[in-house]
């Protein structure tokens, strides 16, 4: 069995919830053992998405999305910066809110915010229409011709809520789109073995440096309790080795390679870079 895979970390059974004004059924493959390594396996990995796009508890208070909008603007800037072209095309694919955009759409020539997640993408597409050169776009806009030739892929965060197969279409998505010198930066790459409570004590450790830390613990046991407690035990993630990431982009014809730090404040998540030579 390949190690890229989804990991069951609890029983899959039907979860039906309600998620902010929609009902929606959350129905994962039949009940299988609870601790098993499996890939796909009929898992609707859509229902991350409907999860993002609802009034979800993620972030713990106001200031831990700032302080999360903060280490991602400047971990941006950092690869901005790399990027070999003044003022890059930057495609931020599965941006979510990107409170940090208003921060970085200056170092860009274009940024270009990616986002699945339809209430997501129309408010930030309402937040940012006074910047000039920030553009919000569907998954299906992402396309040649349709963009200008990117130079910096970002996905941040993304990997874990994609199947496989929608992660390799992707990665040829992304080839049709960059520029000659163009590079990937895939982030916060979950592995195997990391488990729930490594996440937490990361977040815990982060939030005693920005000073939320009794919000931090308060939100972890509620976050556990709720509805991406249930889908993250009903779907999973996707979790790759290094190995198997580097052999991934390798096979989708990028020069690839990881990356130090990763995105974020998760150092036991990994970055990986693709370049297409
Ligand atoms: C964990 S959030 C990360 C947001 C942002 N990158 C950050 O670091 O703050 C993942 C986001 O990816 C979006 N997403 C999931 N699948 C996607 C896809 N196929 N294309 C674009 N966005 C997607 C989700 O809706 C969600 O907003």
């Amino acid at each position: 069995m390949s190690e890229t895979c989804l990991r069951h970390e609890g029983v899959a059974t039907p979860v039906a919830k309600r998620m902010g004004s929609a009902r929606i059924s959350l129905t994962a493959s039949p009940a299988r053992p609870t601790e098993g390594v499996e890939c796909d396996g009929g898992v609707d990995m859509r229902n991350w998405i409907e999860f993002w796009d609802s009034d979800h508890a993620i972030y713990v208070n106001a200031r831990h999305k700032a302080a999360h909008a903060e280490g991602i603007a400047s971990d941006f800037r950092r690869h901005i910066a790399a990027a070999g072209t003044p003022r890059p095309v930057v495609l931020d694919h599965g941006c979510g809110e990107a409170l940090y955009a208003e921060a970085i759409a200056a170092d860009c020539g274009t940024l270009l915010l990616c986002e699945a997640a339809p209430t997501i993408r129309a408010r930030l597409a309402e937040r940012v229409a006074g910047l000039a050169n920030v553009r919000t776009l569907a998954p299906d806009e992402v396309a040649p011709g349709a963009i200008p030739p990117v130079d910096l892929v970002i996905a941040n965060s993304l990997l874990q809520y994609l199947k496989r197969a929608e992660l390799e279409a992707l990665l040829d998505t992304w080839k049709r789109v960059l520029a000659p010198s163009g590079r990937v930066l895939l982030c916060d790459v979950i592995p195997p073995g990391v488990s729930p409570i490594t996440d937490a004590t990361a977040l815990l450790r982060f939030a005693a440096r920005e000073g939320f830390a009794t919000a931090a613990f308060t939100g972890l046991v509620k976050t556990a309790l709720s509805d991406y407690g249930r889908i993250r035990k009903s779907l999973g993630f996707s979790m790759y080795t290094e190995a198997d990431m580097l052999a991934l982009l390798t096979s989708h014809g990028y020069v690839a390679k990881r990356v130090y730090p990763n995105f974020g404040h998760n150092q036991s998540r990994m970055t990986f870079e693709g370049r297409l030579g």
